[in-house]
């Protein structure tokens, strides 16, 4: 099954060597400090130490890369160097002084971009536009690549329907159909049409499976589902990368019913590589395979690198398992050798696949600082930003700001360019970035600006001065880019007691209110929503954050961009999504009906929400069955006085099935440009195939009758009509 030279490379490996392809380091700090580097972090999250004084220490301290070790031919890959300088220095070592001259592999985490830092993936999401998806992983493949990158660990295509889960920011949101497109085009975007060229990189989907449902929202925590349901929901996205080409994928590090994912064989081997055909490489979640025995499921570190090895993990990142036990359990044991063998060999055959062999030291030929950060890389950066925000709240068209209007900005979020990069931009630096402030001191360098909103610096005299003789406020409001991401689950989303103050007291003023809304995840901002003028959801828009969000503030651009994740009215209804299936007695005015006492029954905001600066008008929606597919048509109408982008959404819902089936279903969408005061007839063709589901027995099964067919501008917003499926 491998090629020639992989064959005759293992038959002259010894385990060692076999067992150091698949081990990953990252780069050890040696020096200054006397702590562990995830001991400093973790100071520098619970505020022990600054983040200054983080960035103090990391700096006067040494990368150590374990040179002997790569001469020796005992590390096949790392996990966290960004540079082309290092990366090529130790290619050097691996390709002229190790036995074998095997080159090493350099994974990253290129999340949302590189040194361009994009919009985090829950507001590109929000893009819904696959095109600008690809677009902008190809510009990180190409980034990444410079800095003599690999393979990045993305996309993640967790779906999330619990926005206490920090790390819905790192994924589509909640919907399996937008996880899916948004993580194939990722796919196409990162590898290209080839691995072997100094612009791409391989993609590891992550994380396999079901991630993104941690019971109660916290991450890590087990995850308990019916098997149709992980069918339905929440495998799709996977699966979805692996027909894209994905090379490599992350198992993830949750259990699902019970079984740890970095040791279930049903996981690794029969659903990934029988069922899927999938032919790359596993690259087991960082620590992930020691971590078998906090789960319990193996005594020590030898039982848990077996279970791992034999579930079908090829490498080993960071956790040492592998390299501390696998010779010894090789040399006792042919199974253990013959599954080395064949874990070892894809991890050579990835490596011949991206070029390594013929040429270790495949860069881009311009150097990195003519690639980074580019003018087209930025303008780039600034046309996904802009896509990305959402206008939540629009009250009496305050929106986009009168030209002339006399504007103050309030809130550090508005001004602190190292929270524009968002939680997974580990290649970015606050300092390349553009802050609100930024850009409207372009335009106007006088504008008045005051802190104090987040923190309770500023005194409420600053905040009046700030204010005074102005027509409107920009209050920027939210999380801080470390509130939302890995290892940053929140039981409580509303936003704290002192924001809350700060927006009222400047409302009592009797100022227009524009809230430019800052954060990782969806919120329970029930009072914004009540009283705020307008709410602009800007999320972590990356080193153009600034200047798209003035484009928007002042109207030079026309904002597109919808949800895709629900904005629940309080912590309480977390999870909350628009796909649910009904229950017997559906929430309504009755005591006994499926409903909080204290909270309502809607979101605050639904999945597909999102306003314009025009207004559309949905008419004469048509369904009809031709062959195996349904055909949708609508006319959309721009009834408003400015062109505009507007994302049409269909949905569907089988009325009566052999199981609860969703009340909606996002089956199609698109992103239509409609001039002002035009009308436009919108075409879907719906293969019957995307109405199936999974049956007790886990068929696949598509039902011959009746079905509600959908469309309109929101989940909530939409046109219904029922055809009746013949099969
Ligand atoms: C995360 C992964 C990431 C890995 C390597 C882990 O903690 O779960 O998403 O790819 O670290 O940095």
């Amino acid at each position: 099954m491998f090629s020639e030279r992989v064959q005759s490379l293992l038959s002259q490996m010894s385990f060692a060597e076999k067992v150091g392809q698949l081990r990953q380091c990252g780069p050890s700090l040696v020096g200054a400090f006397e702590v562990p580097f995830g001991e400093l972090l973790d100071m520098m999250f619970d505020g022990r130490i600054s983040e200054a004084e983080f960035g103090r220490l990391m700096a006067t301290s040494s990368q150590d890369y374990r040179e002997d070790e790569i001469r020796a031919g005992l590390i096949g890959s790392f996990n966290g160097v960004g540079n082309r300088e290092t990366a090529l220095r130790l290619q050097k070592l691996a390709v002229e002084e190790s036995p074998h001259r095997i080159p090493l592999l350099f994974g990253y985490d290129i999340i949302h971009g590189f040194r361009t830092v994009t919009p985090i993936p829950l507001a590109e999401s929000c893009a819904w536009d696959q095109e600008l998806w690809q677009r902008t992983a190809c510009m990180a493949a190409c980034e990444g690549r410079s800095a003599g990158i690999h393979l990045t660990f993305a996309p993640m295509v967790d779906v999330a329907k619990d926005a206490r889960w920090g790390r819905v920011s790192e994924g589509a949101g909640e919907d399996t159909l937008l996880q899916a497109l948004h993580g194939a085009a990722k796919v196409r975007g990162f590898q290209g049409d080839s691995l072997n060229r100094p612009d791409t990189l391989a993609a590891c989907v992550k994380h396999f499976a079901a991630y993104g449902a941690p019971e109660a929202g916290k991450d890590y925590n087990r995850v308990d589902m019916s098997p149709q349901r992980l069918y339905e929901e929440y495998l799709p996205p996977y699966e979805a990368c692996i027909e894209a080409g994905a090379r490599a994928i992350m198992p993830a590090f949750n259990e699902i019913n019970g079984v740890p994912c970095s040791s279930s064989p049903r996981l690794l081997r029969s659903l990934l590589r029988e069922e899927w055909g999938f032919t790359g490489v596993t690259v087991s979640d960082a620590n992930a395979i020691a971590e078998l025995v906090n789960h319990g499921v193996a005594a020590d570190k030898a039982a848990a690198a077996y279970l791992a090895l034999q579930a079908g993990m090829d490498i080993d990142m960071t956790s040492e398992s592998y390299h501390e036990e696998l010779v010894g359990l090789a040399v006792t044991d042919p199974v253990t050798a013959r599954l080395l063998d064949e874990a070892a060999g894809r991890v050579l055959a990835l490596k011949e696949e991206l070029g390594l062999f013929a040429n270790p030291y495949l860069v881009p030929e311009q150097s990195e600082a003519d690639i980074l950060l580019s003018a087209e890389n930025r303008a780039l950066a600034r046309e996904a930003a802009q896509k990305s925000i959402v206008l939540l709240k629009n009250d009496d068209g305050i929106l986009p700001l009168a030209k002339g209007a006399r504007v103050a900005l309030l809130g550090e979020l508005g001004a602190d360019r190292g929270e524009m990069t968002g939680a997974w931009a580990i290649g970015g630096r606050g300092d390349d970035c553009v802050s609100l402030l930024d850009a409207m001191q372009e335009e106007e360098p006088d504008v008045r600006y005051c802190s104090g909103i987040m923190e309770e610096v500023q005194d409420l005299a600053s905040i009046d001065e700030a204010i005074q003789e102005t027509d409107v406020v920009i209050l920027a409001l939210g999380e801080m880019k470390n509130q939302s991401g890995e290892a940053a689950s929140r039981a409580d989303i509303t936003l704290p007691a002192l924001q809350i103050e700060r927006f009222r007291y400047v409302k009592a003023q009797g100022k227009k209110v524009v809230v430019v809304l800052f954060n990782g995840r969806p919120l329970a901002i029930p009072e914004l929503a009540a009283e705020a003028d307008a709410i602009v959801e800007a999320w972590h828009l990356g080193v153009e954050a600034g200047h798209a969000l003035a484009d928007v503030l002042f109207g030079r651009v026309n904002p597109s961009a919808k949800l895709t994740t629900t904005f629940p009215s309080s912590t309480g209804q977390c999870p909350i999504y628009y796909a649910h299936t009904s229950t017997g007695r559906p929430g309504g005015r009755s005591k006994f009906t499926s409903k909080y006492l204290d909270t309502p029954l809607e979101p605050l905001y639904c999945f597909g929400h999102g306003l314009s600066y025009t207004t559309y008008r949905y008419a004469n929606l048509q369904a009809a069955q031709q062959g195996n597919d349904i055909l949708v048509s609508v006319d959309i109408e721009n009834t408003g006085d400015r062109d505009g982008e507007e994302i049409v959404q269909v949905y569907v819902r089988q009325l009566t099935a052999a199981r609860t089936r969703p009340v909606k279903k996002l089956a199609d969408f698109t992103k239509l440009f409609i001039a002002a005061g035009v009308q436009k007839r919108c075409n879907f063709v719906i293969p019957a195939e995307k109405l199936g589901y999974y049956d007790e027995e886990l068929n696949f099964v598509v039902e011959a009758g009746e079905y509600r067919i959908f469309a309109g501008t929101s989940v909530e917003n939409v046109l219904a009509t029922d055809i009746e499926l013949q099969i």
